[in-house]
């Protein structure tokens, strides 16, 4: 049976603290190209203004299926529950490759539409932001800091391992077109 939901609007700005701390702690990136639906677990990422435009940007390793993803189709939903109790899909989302799995049927989770984009929002974690690629580039490895690049930057682990590894991260600038909470119909 489908189920239905309301997209409850919400003012960013308003929801700025919630947003960055449940962030912190991991939300969803999906991505979608063709066909396919990817979702993977962040931790990193910026909300602010650039261009006179609200910007969400997330920083992703090269390795990542959702690079390749974000490269073929440059719109990405963001999604987050501010009351926790996601632990389970976001340890999974965050560990597995959607280049071996389908995260979303082995999940069960339950995509919605996107509005503006032609990605899928993620109901388990009803806010959502929906966001269009602006501008990317790869993080100069130079400019970043000696003990920084030890830290994140493990020239030794290979690019397909899950956490810190040797890859760099592009940083995908996407502008916030809409926002809202879905809620069960
Ligand atoms: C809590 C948590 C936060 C993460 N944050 C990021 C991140 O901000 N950027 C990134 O590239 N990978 C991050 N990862 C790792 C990816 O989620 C992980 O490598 C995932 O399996 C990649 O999926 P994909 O290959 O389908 O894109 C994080 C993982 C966890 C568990």
């Amino acid at each position: 049976m489908e189920n239905y939901f309301k997209r409850n609007k919400i003012d960013v700005i308003e929801h700025l603290t919630p947003i960055v701390k449940t962030l912190k702690k991991g939300a969803l990136i999906t991505t979608k190209s063709g066909d396919e639906v990817n979702t993977m677990t962040i931790s990193w990422g910026k909300i602010g203004i650039e261009w006179n435009k609200l910007i969400f940007t997330a920083y992703i390793r090269t390795g990542r299926h959702t690079h390749k993803m974000l490269e073929e189709n440059g719109e990405f939903t963001i999604n987050i529950n501010p009351e926790g109790k996601v632990g389970k899909i976001l340890g999974f989302c965050g560990t597995k490759s959607g280049s071996e799995i389908n995260k979303i049927e082995a999940m069960n989770l339950t995509t919605v539409e996107g509005n503006k984009v032609s990605v899928p929002a993620i109901a388990e974690l009803p806010l959502t932001l929906e966001c269009k690629v602006v501008y990317k580039q790869l993080q100069d490895r130079n400019a970043i800091s000696k003990d920084y690049i030890e830290q994140f930057y493990p020239q030794d682990v290979a690019s397909d391992y899950h956490s810190a590894n040797q890859d760099f991260h592009t940083m995908f600038y996407g502008e916030i077109v809409d926002a809202y909470i879905l809620e069960k119909e």
